[in-house]
């Protein structure tokens, strides 16, 4: 039987973003893997970190892969994690700041799951990132606010495409699972 109440709710229904995968994007220290986790909850919705979720996989940290087998290597088993992880599930994932990078992992996270760029000035993102010291290969015997600026105008035209761009402020990072909240209509 014809009814415009349920066609609605069921139109409704297939476009709501958390009805897919959520997946943070963003460069180093913005902040995905602890906003993942509180936006997760909020949700009520099943949080994965796929840096984690590599170093699990291969029982090394990401800081020892690089090392022992090079960046290509980590890149191919974070393509291939966020693969896994993309399974047309609802939950929320946070990723590396490289992963978005991999073309054919982007177009996975565009075609199958509710992008959202964090974004966050290069101070708040130095600041943060000095918290975690040593734990990120990339910025190893660099100067962390030069190398965060160089990959922030590389990738932050990768990272536009996603549809959904939050600028998280030098505040706690609530504020900035607010903001998403709002922006996915919650
Ligand atoms: C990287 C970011 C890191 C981690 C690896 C490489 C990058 O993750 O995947 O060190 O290329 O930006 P976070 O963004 O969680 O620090």
């Amino acid at each position: 039987m014809y009814s415009p109440a349920a066609m609605s709710s069921a139109t409704a229904h297939q476009h709501d973003p958390i009805n897919r995968p959520i997946v943070l994007v963003g460069l180093m220290g913005v902040g995905k893997s602890t906003v993942g986790r509180r936006l997760a909850h909020r949700l009520h919705l099943p949080f994965a970190d796929s840096d984690q979720e590599i170093e699990e996989a291969a029982g090394l940290t990401i800081a020892e892969m690089f090392e022992k087998y090079g960046e290509a290597e980590f890149r191919d088993g974070e393509r291939r994690v966020i693969a896994r992880l993309i399974d047309g599930n609802p939950k929320v994932i946070a990723t590396g700041g490289g992963a978005f990078m991999n073309e054919q992992t982007r177009t996975l996270i565009l075609e199958k799951a509710t992008a959202i760029w964090l974004d966050a000035d290069i101070e708040t993102l130095v600041e943060r990132v000095g918290r975690r010291a040593g734990s990120r290969p990339l910025l190893n015997g660099t100067d962390p606010r030069e190398k965060l600026k160089t990959l922030a105008e590389a990738r932050n035209p990768i990272y536009a495409l996603a549809p959904i761009h939050i600028h998280s402020k030098p505040l706690p990072h609530d504020s900035t699972v607010d903001q998403i909240m709002k922006a996915l209509g919650r």
